[in-house]
């Protein structure tokens, strides 16, 4: 049983499926409650990205977890969320909170989101591109179900971030042609009430168009 003691795995993120699912069921009805005394705020800061972009928007909210994210875009008015995760038990209770219209147990590292091209206006991905085994063909994904002139908005963790070199991954989608309009913010505190992350760990934002 994962309790809000024991998190220190985090930080270095787990890679095996089966173990993050394990994790995550354990963790789930826990999991809000720890988040927010770690000041955890990405769910609200990701959806206001995209409502400043794209008000009223149908929304696909992958690795959707507990439904923090869909919670906060229904607390900034957007009507059609649809979610995606993993944790049977996560989806469980973000399903409780009867703010999202589907929801869809499924490993985004298997390979194509269960989804058909263009059904969204935009993806938001909020603390859950660290459990990506190939971010780039998660991001394809992503702009795949997206509709053109779509948005995507995702979060990751900047030691992550900086590893990967995504400004660099970033420009070769513009390069190609498969995203425009792509910024990110400044690096934001990411869980600063908790000790593994702080000060030490932040968070960038990313806000991109589809072609
Ligand atoms: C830190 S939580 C973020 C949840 C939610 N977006 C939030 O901000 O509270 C990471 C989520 O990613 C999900 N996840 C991890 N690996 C996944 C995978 N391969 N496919 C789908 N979901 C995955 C986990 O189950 C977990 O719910």
């Amino acid at each position: 049983m994962t309790t809000a003691d024991d998190t220190g795995w985090l930080r270095t993120p787990v890679f095996e499926v089966a173990e993050v699912a394990k994790r995550y069921d354990d963790w789930a009805a826990t999991y809000d409650q720890t988040l927010q005394s770690w000041n955890y705020d990405a769910p609200q800061v990701a959806a206001g990205l995209l409502v400043d972009r794209l008000p009223n928007a149908v929304v696909l909210d992958i690795g959707c977890g507990t439904g923090l994210t869909g919670l906060a875009l229904h607390q900034q008015r957007v009507a059609v969320i649809d979610g995606l995760d993993l944790s049977s038990e996560s989806i469980g209770l973000a399903r409780a909170r009867n703010v999202y219209r589907d929801l869809h147990q499924h490993d985004f590292n298997s390979g194509p989101l269960p989804v058909s091209d263009d059904s969204y206006d935009a993806v938001l991905c909020v603390g859950v591109m660290s459990y990506a085994h190939d971010p780039a063909s998660l991001i394809r994904e992503m702009c795949r179900v997206v509709k053109p002139n779509g948005t995507i908005v995702f979060s990751h963790r900047s030691d992550l971030w900086r590893e990967a070199d995504f400004p660099t991954m970033l420009d070769g989608f513009r390069n190609e042609g498969l995203l425009t309009d792509t910024s990110w913010t400044d690096p934001k505190p990411y869980m600063p009430g908790n000790s593994d992350f702080a000060d030490d760990i932040l968070v960038f934002y990313v806000v991109a168009r589809v072609n």
